[in-house]
């Protein structure tokens, strides 16, 4: 176990409807990253939940003729079955509604920023967008309306409480640009810096409690409710315990190192969130990792244009583990990209069904058939690669090496380089090519031949390639991790009395990816 701890966490989800594919994408890519912390030996602490309170949800209640607690509890029950079934590891579900674990950390925030002087009451015109559930300037519409939501906004006048957003936005502009607030991709930090350096003022942080009767009461002002965007982002820490009697696990993971959040939602954890924690002297999270769109019809997935995907159709036909390797590999995490189920059957149908699928069992029969499942032998004897390798880190010529060594000096250091810098999707590329090594490794040897003229190299090619898949079992484990276990309890390894590895492999009694 190494000593370092992980704390990510992803941004909380309305609870006014179904979880679509974005939101989908939002969980897997930091579930992904989660993941692979975990197995990295770090004390890996992974928060998600649900956004409960506000306009958009109360209206949302109404329009089903339910109150809102009964609502919020319906969607939630079915966002915890979706995260389950999509293989989510998270560590805690934090419930905005929750009274008893979520509500002393929103008001113990709320008082420290009493107490640094920066809130004070003042009187909000302006407009007012429910979807983003955010005050919005005449400049940030499109024809009269929100951009995002494609819907007028309304006109309010009303007293707040008001908080000194304008106060903190130069030292969060210098800790964004001095990399202390780091913030990926690039893109995204200069978009936060650009917006600074333009004029930030104050921001209204309550609503009267007659316009919203839904929300947490402003600590000693039960005629005004929260500002549902102060309530949320103080789950990040209400979640571990601060403001409650045991702030045991807010000592051990605040700051967190990855806070995961879609580009829609950048100013409030690039400005607000920041300006919250300085006024309330905490430290900030290490790093925001702002991912992009899922489109569809060329437009952002949103309940609100009535264009969504739904991630269970995906696992009902295709199964968890192919949807996350859609979003882990066929994804730019920082980019928008359009999902269609013609492109999901394709990469389907070539990179698990045939790629991965096909080499398992290709690999697996030969062992069976040629050697009744023991193989035998050592990294050395694994004959070399004929064919030239396209990336390579270590700098040196890999043509002339063989499958271990490329593995272990190539496959590898690449893998966890692209870990590390979050591009999960380059990290599975590095697992790609190695399945495609391996396929062309069979290509070259042909041990379906060479078992007739040479048994022993025969075995030697084998070995190679059970070698192979159990890296690949292993470097999938984050992303896949269904199939890696699939994969290690098909190629179990042990070692024999000369201390050879020997690995006892299984035929699958069914694919592991059944083309469609
Ligand atoms: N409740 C706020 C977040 C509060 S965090 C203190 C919220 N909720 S949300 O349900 O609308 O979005 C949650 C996450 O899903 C966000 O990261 C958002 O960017 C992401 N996505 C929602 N639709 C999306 C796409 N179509 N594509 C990719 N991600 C999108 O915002």
């Amino acid at each position: 176990m190494s000593d370092k701890k992980f704390f990510i966490t992803t941004p909380i989800f309305y609870a006014n409807a179904e979880l679509h594919l974005g939101h989908t994408y939002t969980l897997v890519l930091s579930d992904i990253l989660a993941r692979y912390h975990r197995e990295l030996g770090e004390k890996t602490f992974f928060l998600t939940g649900s956004d409960e309170h506000g306009d958009k949800i109360v209206r949302a209640a109404e329009k089903e003729g339910m109150g809102p607690q009964a609502f919020v509890n319906k969607n939630v029950a079915k966002m915890e079955a979706l995260i389950q079934e999509i293989g989510v590891s998270n560590d805690l579900f934090i419930r905005t509604s929750d009274s008893e674990k979520h509500w002393p950390g929103a008001i113990k925030l709320w008082n420290a920023l009493l107490e640094a002087g920066d809130i004070y009451k003042g009187v909000y015109k302006g407009l007012y967008c429910v979807g983003c559930e955010a005050f919005v300037t005449e400049k940030e519409l499109v024809d009269g309306k929100c951009a995002l939501h494609d819907t007028p906004p309304e006109k309010i006048e009303e007293e707040n409480y008001f908080f000194k957003l304008s106060k903190y936005a130069p030292e969060i502009k210098r800790l964004i640009e001095n990399g202390d607030l780091k913030i990926t991709p690039k893109s995204r930090a200069n978009e936060v810096v650009a917006l600074i350096g333009g004029e930030v003022g104050d921001i209204s942080i309550s609503r009267p409690e007659r316009a919203i009767p839904w929300g947490i009461p402003v600590p000693n002002d039960q005629t005004q409710l929260m500002y549902v965007w102060c309530d949320a982002l103080s789950n990040y820490i209400s979640a571990l315990g601060y403001g409650s009697d045991n702030e045991e696990n807010f000592k051990t993971f605040w700051p967190a190192d990855v806070q995961v959040l879609g580009k829609d939602i950048l100013r409030f954890h690039a400005l607000l969130w920041p300006a919250f924690l300085l006024s309330a002297k905490l430290p900030l999270p290490r790093e925001l990792l702002v991912h992009g769109f899922v489109n569809s019809g060329g437009k952002k997935m949103s309940k609100s244009l009535g264009n969504v995907l739904a991630p269970s159709e995906f696992i009902t036909e295709y199964g968890c583990d192919a949807l996350r390797y859609y979003l882990a590999r066929e994804v730019s995490p920082t980019e928008d990209w359009d999902l269609t189920r013609e492109k999901f059957k394709e990469v389907y149908n070539a990179n698990l069904a045939n790629g991965l699928g096909n080499l398992v069992s290709r690999t697996l029969k030969m062992s069976e058939q040629y050697f009744g499942g023991l193989v035998t032998g050592d990294a050395v004897s694994v004959p070399p690669i004929h064919f030239k390798i396209s990336d390579t880190t270590s700098g040196e010529d890999v043509a002339g090496m063989n499958i271990p060594y490329i593995i272990t000096n190539n496959i590898l250091p690449r893998y966890h380089a692209h870990m590390a810098l979050h591009e999960i999707n380059k990290a599975a590329d590095a697992i790609w090519e190695l399945i495609s090594h391996l396929d062309q490794f069979v290509a070259d040897y042909e041990p379906f031949k060479l078992v007739k003229t040479d048994k022993k190299a025969a075995e030697n090619v084998i070995w190679g390639l059970l070698y192979g898949l159990r890296e690949v079992s292993q470097m999938l484990a984050p992303m896949m991790p269904n199939t890696s276990i699939r994969i290690s309890l098909l190629v179990d390894k042990t070692s024999d009395s000369e201390g050879r590895i020997v690995f006892n492999s299984k035929v699958p009694v069914e694919p592991l990816f059944m083309r469609k």
